[in-house]
């Protein structure tokens, strides 16, 4: 059977650059399925325990949750906002996290980041690499790309270097989910 891989963009931006290296990252997989996510289908209020108490845990978290399940895989490209996840991501970070401590399940994860800048959200990758990476055994590869509009053309990855590391890193996600 083939593989299922989910895939999204950490941001809710709708010309998201990095939705856009998600799906190019997913597009590169043969023989798998991808399910690629928008994050503004999982809007919820800001979590509070407050609501917690008041509300519950909203049933879009119930939802993303069956997502992470269902999958064999997962892609995930990091906007970086003031050296941190964007609140469209850590809002569904939050609230799923609410749900059992198993997030995501030991799915092997691809985790990569891009910014228009030369920093490339290094450091929203590093976050999401240290904290995902202490619940999740299998975050298994990692990918920065720098100053988004230089290096990536509707061809992909126009550096050679870049290209080089970002397959490196993709077979070993491929090797993961096999
Ligand atoms: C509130 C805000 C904070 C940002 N902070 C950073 C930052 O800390 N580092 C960075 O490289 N870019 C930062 N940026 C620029 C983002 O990297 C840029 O908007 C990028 O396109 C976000 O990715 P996205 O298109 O996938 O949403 C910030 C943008 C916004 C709107």
């Amino acid at each position: 059977m083939k593989k299922q891989v989910l895939a999204f963009g950490a941001s809710n931006s709708i010309k998201s650059i990095n939705k856009t290296l998600a799906t190019y990252a997913a597009n590169q997989l043969t023989n798998t399925s991808i399910n690629l996510v928008d994050l503004n289908n999982f809007e919820m209020p800001i979590y509070s325990i407050d609501h917690e108490n008041n509300i519950g845990i909203p049933q879009l978290a119930f939802e993303f949750k069956e997502l992470i399940k269902n999958a064999n895989g997962i892609i995930i490209s990091f906007a970086e906002h003031n050296g941190a996840y964007s609140t469209a991501f850590k809002n569904i970070f939050d609230w799923i996290s609410r749900i059992e401590k198993d997030i995501w399940y030991g799915n092997p994860m691809f985790l990569m980041a891009t910014a228009p800048g030369p920093r490339g959200g290094k450091s929203v990758l590093k976050m999401a690499v240290d904290r995902i990476g202490k619940s999740n055994p299998n975050v298994v590869a990692q990918f920065s790309l720098p100053s988004f509009g230089t290096n990536f053309s509707n061809k992909g990855i126009t550096d050679p270097g870049l290209a080089n590391e970002f397959k490196q890193q993709l077979q070993l996600f491929i090797e993961a989910l096999s």
